[in-house]
Order: structure tokens, then sequence, then C-alpha cells
């Protein structure tokens, strides 16, 4: 199964702009699950509540995940893409799924970052999985890295593939996924994006690229650069996240004591 990000800069507000660019870097790739930045579209430093309005959009209605739709039936492949999402009122950062046959699912962002708490409500679907045929696939955001429980329960549900996109700002994500992905033995993909946000007088962002794609026995497949706009694709055999022997004496799952755990 090949498996790839885009990392670019996306500019802030620039929803359509945003899109023209993935669309022409995706034109001649061959992948079958792509997965791009968190809010991808819409950018990431949101100054006002109203500023969130105008650009969050309706899921699967709006016109980002129609054009997301539209682009994974054209190329045949499955995508994760973050965006900002208005649903009745409340405003969320979610990702969506979308293969050729359209829209799979909907994950709204559960632990929100800094500023994002002044913009968006907590995600309240909860960590799930789809099984999108060639692999079962879960979607955390962002910031859900800090929370190991996020994978787990991914991996915990079945999932072979952590779909992660991201807008790092903090250094150490790309190496605690390695942790991640060996501690679940899952794959992760975790799409970043670079460049720099510094608006309404607010302290610049600068984002940390290095979007990579990391096995189950926590091998880093492929590392982006920081700074450098990139289009991977990997080759993976997801059977490898399907077995979860560690040795003989050890099944990762099978071993877990969750009586002695807190909650
Ligand atoms: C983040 O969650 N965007 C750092």
């Amino acid at each position: 199964m090949r498996v790839g990000f885009y990392q670019f800069a996306p500019v802030f507000g620039e929803v359509n702009n945003n899109f023209d660019s993935v669309i022409a870097a995706v034109s001649s790739m061959e992948c079958d699950l792509l997965v791009l930045p968190e809010l991808a579209m819409s950018g990431y430093q949101f100054i006002s509540q109203e500023e969130v309005a105008s650009l969050a959009e309706l899921v699967p209605e709006g016109p980002t995940t129609r054009r997301l739709m539209d682009v994974a039936k054209r190329r045949d492949m499955f995508v994760v893409a973050g965006i900002a999402e208005q649903f009745q009122g409340r405003f969320y950062n979610s990702a969506v799924l979308v293969g050729p046959s359209g829209f799979i699912g909907l994950y709204r962002k559960t632990h929100l970052f800094d500023e994002e708490t002044l913009f968006f409500s907590p995600g309240d679907t909860g960590l799930q999985v789809w099984d999108i045929g060639p692999a079962k696939v879960g979607i955390m955001i962002c910031f859900d890295w800090f929370y190991p429980e996020a994978a787990r329960t991914l991996a915990l549900k079945g999932a072979e593939i952590l779909c992660h996109p991201s807008n790092l700002i903090l250094p150490h994500c790309p190496d605690a996924m390695v942790t991640r992905c060996l501690e679940n033995r899952v794959f992760s993909v975790t799409a970043n994006r670079i460049g720099q946000e510094e608006r309404g007088g607010k302290p610049a962002l600068t984002f940390i690229g290095k979007s990579e794609v990391v096995s189950p026995g926590g091998k880093i497949l492929h590392r982006a650069p920081p700074d450098k706009e990139e289009l991977t694709v990997v080759d993976i055999d997801v059977t490898e996240a399907r077995d979860k022997w560690l040795n003989p004496y050890n099944d990762l799952f099978r071993d877990r004591q969750p009586h002695l755990y807190a909650s």
C-alpha cells in the first residue's frame, strides 16, 4: 500500500489557492492514502471568532470536503485532510476522510492546543477507526500526540495506520511518534506544514515540518526537511501492523494490565 503526505505552507485564509497548490502537487502522484496537514486550507493562526466563522465549513456539504471528494474520486485514492468545521453554531478543528466513493468519516480534534481553545470546541466524535479496504485507518490531529491515550485508543480499536494531520510548533512530536508507533505496533503518517504565521500582533508561529512515515517497529521510513515543501509516497506492508507479537513471551495487547491503570 502506498501512503503519502504533502507538506506545504498554506497561506492564511486563501482556501482556494491552498487547494489549488494541493491539486497541482498531487497531479502526477500514485498513492492509495494521502494525508494533508491540520487546517490545511484555512491556515492556523485565527485571531477572532468572526474569522473562524467565515472560514469554517460544513462537512460534508462545504466546498473543501466536496473538492476533496472530487480529487479522491479522480485520483482513485483515500485522503485525510484537516479542516475548520462548523456544525450547529460550534466550530471544530476537524479532519475528514474521503475516498473514491465519496465521504467516509469525520474526526473532531480531542485535545486542543493553546489558543485553539479560544476558537474551537473540543471534539466530541471520539477517536474512530475506519476500514477502507486496504487498511484500517484512524485519525488523530496534531497535539493529540501528547496524549498517548489517543494513539492507544486508535490501536485498540484496530487502526493499522494513524493518519496525523498536524501544524506542529513544538519540536518533540516527530521523535515521539516513533514511540507511539512502537508501543502500539502501528504505522503513522504525520503530515505537518511549514512556514510562519504572524497575525493580529500575536507572536509569530514557526511550523517545524518534518512530516514523516513511521513503521510499527519504530523505524522512520521517511522524514521530510523542516522547511521545504515535499510530497512523499512510501510503500508499506500493512500486515506488519496486524501482528502484536513482540517475542515468544510478550504479546503487546494481551499483556496489558488495564485493571492496574488509572483512568
Ligand atoms: C497543534 O496541535 N497544532 C500544535
